[in-house]
């Protein structure tokens, strides 16, 4: 072919020598119009200007080359969100003169940038899409960001902006997609959003705003996703959000929202990811679930839910999580959701479910949490089964010496009429070192027991001789790892006993610690805490907040506590909380309940819920006539007992590690 070409071709060769140099000329010509198109000036000092402020630059010689940043990545098709290419610009330069360029896109990502939204960013005015995540921005998002109206993305999460949250957003008519959760913004959401009825995806969360959602929301027909939790949002749960029906995701945990939810809400057939919690008033029932077959998870906690549990679980065939605990849900428990192959996560603690347990259970459902509700009967042979989670603590089970060794020991402690040493106790005090796996006294004179039994979704451990016990149960949703203990080497401020907060037992919905065959009277109970994931820099990572609930006897003693907050600030410092507080019926009762609240994803999903380091009871007022000693023969299990607590302990400081 080559051969027959250059044969033809030669006798022609003086046309051709001109030929060829005509088509030469053209490429350089393209070339000269490639190597002169530029960035639009004032664009080019507008990016300098910013990055500048924040102390970032180009990646030196892979764009911003020869100084005009559209060239090399911010033109090629290097990815937008490759992890090298950040901070990041990409350009489209005019395709009918070939000179001019223009950014479409920033992007400054996870770079702890410490400092405000420069003003110049509203030079950028071809902006289609702005992420300006994980960083340390404060102040004001200013009013010009309205000015911007090509954005189809604005996501500027995880960082410390204030103040309120600009009307001037409502003129962003292309907005697709706006991330705006974890920043200390306040006041109400501005009612201009419901001018942005092109948002499919919404990210509010933790944003800090509050009061009623505006009814133009109404509008947002478009939304697949929505997360909305822990906000100070007060009012009805909006009635329209039914009328959102492409909604596939929406998460509203840990607000002030009135109940009930409402019957409209069954449009939202597409739904893959319900979270509803913490409504403040009752009268919602089950009813709007029934036809929303393609959810995987369904959490519907803390709602003060009254109804009878439905009985057709069948049809949830994706159905991985379900969590309806913390309701008054009444009723016997389905077979139908036992038999559920794709379950996994089964949490119907604190209900008023009555009957036995179903006989049969799949196989790979393998956490189920039934604590707190008025079950009984007999032990079916599926609870007994390898590397199932199963919480039975404060039912109506009787147990004795023929069925007392099917799970772990001390069950028959911890059922609602709680028969161990009632009427005859023989302790008065007791200390836990939570989550740690050495015993160990401190200054104060108490000794902190060993507490490193393996406890994660649904499980309970009660010391040997019945002394005290620890009940947990929930699921770090989205995280895809995690330990329900932590350590750190870490040194503590406000202490004098650092090793006390070096382990702490954290928990994802509720943990329940019990003081068992007490003398009955008054006790100071002593809690102590320490903030250990946050660090204090002016980094993303400390604008995460942890805040729970505490309970003893029943009694809330705390609201939205939130240790760093109690720290005046300070992670790594010690928090102590004592409380007087009557111990009846020989038996005490601390829980630390998560109420939606709180950050849900930083440094990385699944960090919130409770955490404690160390818990000590001692007599308050009265001087005790017990020995405070288990019972003699006891000791031998105990070993077996600690061996197998190591093991787990050392499993879950691996995950620590890694993290
Ligand atoms: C940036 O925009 C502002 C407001 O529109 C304008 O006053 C200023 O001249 C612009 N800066 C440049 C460098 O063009
Ligand atoms: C691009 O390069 C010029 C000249 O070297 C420099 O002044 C400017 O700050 C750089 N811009 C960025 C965004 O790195
Ligand atoms: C739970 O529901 C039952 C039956 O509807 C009712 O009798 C009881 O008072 C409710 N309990 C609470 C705490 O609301
Ligand atoms: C334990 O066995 C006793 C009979 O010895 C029986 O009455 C009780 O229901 C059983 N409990 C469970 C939970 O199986």
């Amino acid at each position: 072919m080559m051969v027959l070409q250059l044969q033809i071709i030669f006798p022609f060769s003086g046309s051709c020598f001109l030929l060829c140099f005509r088509f030469l000329c053209v490429m350089l010509l393209v070339q000269r119009f490639k190597a002169q198109s530029t960035t639009d000036p004032s664009e080019v000092v507008a990016l300098n200007t910013i990055l500048g402020r924040w102390g970032k630059a180009a990646a030196a010689g892979k764009w911003n080359i020869s100084g005009d940043p559209c060239t090399g990545w911010a033109i090629d098709s290097k990815g937008f969100e490759d992890p090298d290419f950040n901070p990041a610009i990409k350009c489209v330069c005019s395709f009918v003169n070939n000179t001019v360029c223009h950014i479409t896109q920033l992007r400054v990502y996870a770079l702890d940038v410490v400092g405000k939204i420069p003003e110049e960013l509203q030079n950028l005015t071809y902006l289609t899409f702005l992420k300006l995540d994980q960083n340390y921005l404060t102040g004001p998002l200013p009013a010009f960001i309205g000015n911007l109206t090509a954005l189809q993305t604005l996501s500027i999460g995880i960082n410390a902006l204030s103040g309120p949250l600009p009307r001037e957003l409502g003129n962003l008519k292309n907005l697709i997609l706006l991330g705006i959760g974890t920043n200390k913004f306040n006041g109400s959401l501005p009612s201009e959003l419901g001018n942005l009825t092109n948002l499919q995806q919404v990210y509010m969360d933790s944003c800090g705003a509050s009061g009623e959602i505006p009814p133009t929301l109404a509008n947002l027909k478009q939304l697949t996703i929505l997360w909305a939790s822990d906000n100070n949002f007060t009012g009805r749960i909006p009635d329209f959000i039914g009328s959102w029906t492409n909604l596939i995701t929406l998460r509203m945990q840990g607000n002030s929202f009135q109940g009930p939810i409402t019957s409209n809400f069954a449009n939202l057939k597409q739904l893959t990811d319900l979270r509803i919690g913490d409504l403040l008033s009752s009268g919602s029932s089950l009813a709007f679930i029934s036809n929303m077959t393609s959810l995987s998870t369904l959490v519907l906690r803390n709602n003060k839910i009254s109804d009878a549990i439905p009985q057709d679980f069948a049809k949830y065939t994706s159905l991985q999580m379900l969590d309806l605990s913390f309701n008054n849900i009444t009723g016997t428990l389905p077979d139908s959701l036992f038999n559920l192959t794709s379950l996994g996560y089964l949490f119907l603690g604190n209900n008023s479910l009555s009957g036995s347990l179903p006989t049969q259970k799949s196989s790979s459902l393998l956490n189920v949490d039934l604590s707190y509700n008025k079950l009984a009967g007999r032990f079916p042979s599926w609870v007994s089964q390898k590397n199932l989670h199963l919480n039975l603590v404060a039912n109506n089970f009787v147990i004795d010496d023929s069925n007392s060794s099917i799970l772990p020991s001390g069950l028959k402690c911890l059922q609602q009429d709680k028969p161990c040493y009632r009427g005859s106790p023989i302790y008065s005090s007791f200390g836990i070192k939570c989550g740690g796996n050495r015993s160990m006294e401190a200054s104060d004179g108490v000794v902190y027991d060993v507490d490193n039994a393996d406890l994660t979704t649904a499980s309970y451990f009660v010391t040997e001789g019945n002394k005290w016990a620890v009940s947990t149960v929930g699921h770090f949703a989205d995280a895809s790892y995690f330990s329900y203990i932590i350590s750190t080497s870490s040194q503590f401020q406000n202490t004098l006993d650092t090793e006390l907060f070096q382990t702490a037992r954290l928990s994802p919905s509720s943990l329940r610690y019990y003081g068992i065959g007490l003398e009955d009277g008054n006790y100071n109970v002593k809690l102590q805490f320490a903030e250990i994931i946050y660090p204090d820099s002016r980094t993303w990572k400390s604008v995460g907040r942890r805040v729970f609930d505490i309970y003893i006897q029943g009694n809330l003693q705390e609201k939205d506590f939130d240790i760093r907050k109690e720290a005046g600030g300070f992670s790594d410092r010690a928090v102590v909380r004592e409380y007087v507080v009557p111990v009846t019926n020989n038996f005490l009762e601390i829980h630390f309940f998560w109420a939606g609240k709180g950050t849900c994803c930083v440094p990385t999903q699944g960090f919130y819920g409770a955490s404690v380091s160390a818990i000590s009871a001692s007599p308050y007022d009265f001087t005790s006539t017990v020995s405070n000693e288990p019972p003699s023969g006891s000791s031998k299990k105990n070993h077996t007992g600690l061996a197998i607590g190591i093991a787990a302990a050392v499993a879950s400081l691996g995950l620590i590690v890694i993290f």
